[in-house]
């Protein structure tokens, strides 16, 4: 009978020291079964109470029963103690979170190259005083031919192979020159907006054609502009773009039935000297369609052509990326790979 009262205060003592050593939750854990588990040691020390005799099971049950009580009281109060700590602990951290601290392997995104294109485009109009403008890309097909001055029977319809919808009279803009067109119903002169977006043509892939691209459309109506205007404005905007202070433009006559005249904007190649494969040879770049606005088109959108004139281009904004980023196939502009997006 002693020995099972020794055995007690032992245990008491042994448990007492064990918990007050524990520092984590394995430890506590490890403690639970050897003490208070199936097979531990309070359990084994109750199986021995059932050998006694009724005196003595008087004597000492209460014993291990206010031992059992004590420990798991013990238990329970470590385990609050030791989780709080954690809490705490973690609190810490995270409030000494440092941010300069080295992270390796972190992936970084990149624009993709449109969009630091249209970036530069926008800024250079907005300093020369234009708004950006937009237009759906599902358009009606009088936006984007007839108040451009294309009737349906227009062999210039034919220039521009149109994706046509399933609904009467709807088609995605061949161009964004219609543009040209909500932007004059909405505003009265003198207004100047440049409006980048998607054009989509009925057309086959290949390194330099996709069915969907990217134009972007100049227009600015007001009093007195001429030629002069076009053609200063167009060579600020892409000196700018091709960080070029020195640029070569040339122009030629060019046929859009929404100009007139109208004209075709080069430049001199930015690559060579005597001819190169960008160039084909030519040592010219074609860069944009442009012109002054044709009076049919102003007086589609109620704009008294006698009081004012206009000036109108459209380049291939995609063109002019790849231009600019030495890229030379479309398709890779599109296809989202992110070995390609990494460079820029
Ligand atoms: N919309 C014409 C094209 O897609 C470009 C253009 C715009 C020409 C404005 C003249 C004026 O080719």
């Amino acid at each position: 009978m002693s020995t099972i009262k020794q055995q007690i205060t032992e245990i008491n003592q042994r448990f007492n020291e064990l918990i007050t050593a524990a520092n984590d939750a394995d430890a506590l854990e490890k403690i639970r079964i050897d003490f208070l588990g199936r097979k531990g040691k309070l359990t084994d020390l109750m199986q021995a109470l059932k050998a006694l005799s009724q005196d003595e099971k008087r004597d000492i049950g209460p014993l291990l029963n206010n031992l059992k009580v004590e420990l798991e009281a013990l238990y329970s109060k470590k385990k609050i103690e030791l989780e709080s700590n954690q809490y705490q602990q973690e609190a810490e951290s995270k409030s000494n979170f440092d941010v300069t601290s080295y992270m390796p392997n972190t992936l970084r995104g990149s624009l993709h190259p449109y969009t630091y294109i249209t970036e530069i485009i926008e800024n250079v109009f907005i300093t020369m005083g234009y708004e950006i403008a937009d237009g759906p890309e599902m358009e009606k097909e009088f936006y984007n031919f007839e108040a451009l001055n294309i009737p349906s029977d227009h062999p210039a319809r034919d220039m521009q192979d149109t994706i046509w919808l399933e609904m009467p009279q709807m088609l995605m803009r061949t161009h964004t020159s219609s543009v040209q067109i909500h932007t004059m119903q909405n505003t009265k002169p003198p207004l100047a907006i440049v409006a980048p977006g998607r054009a989509y043509r009925f057309e086959a892939t290949d390194a330099s054609h996709d069915y969907v691209f990217k134009q972007c459309e100049g227009l600015l109506v007001g009093k007195d502009i001429s030629m002069a205007n076009l053609l200063a404005t167009t060579k600020t905007f892409l000196q700018a773009i091709f960080e070029k202070e020195e640029l070569v433009l040339r122009v030629r006559p060019g046929y859009f039935p929404f100009v007139e005249p109208g004209i075709e904007i080069d430049i001199q190649c930015i690559f060579c000297k005597k001819g190169c494969s960008t160039c084909k040879q030519s040592r010219w770049i074609e860069c944009m369609g442009a012109g002054l606005v044709n009076p049919h088109v102003l007086s589609h959108c109620n704009i008294d052509s006698l009081e004012y004139s206009g000036f109108a281009f459209g380049f291939g904004l995609t063109r002019l990326a790849m231009l600019k980023y030495g890229i030379n196939d479309i398709r890779m502009l599109h296809n989202n790979s992110v070995e390609f997006l990494e460079q820029f």
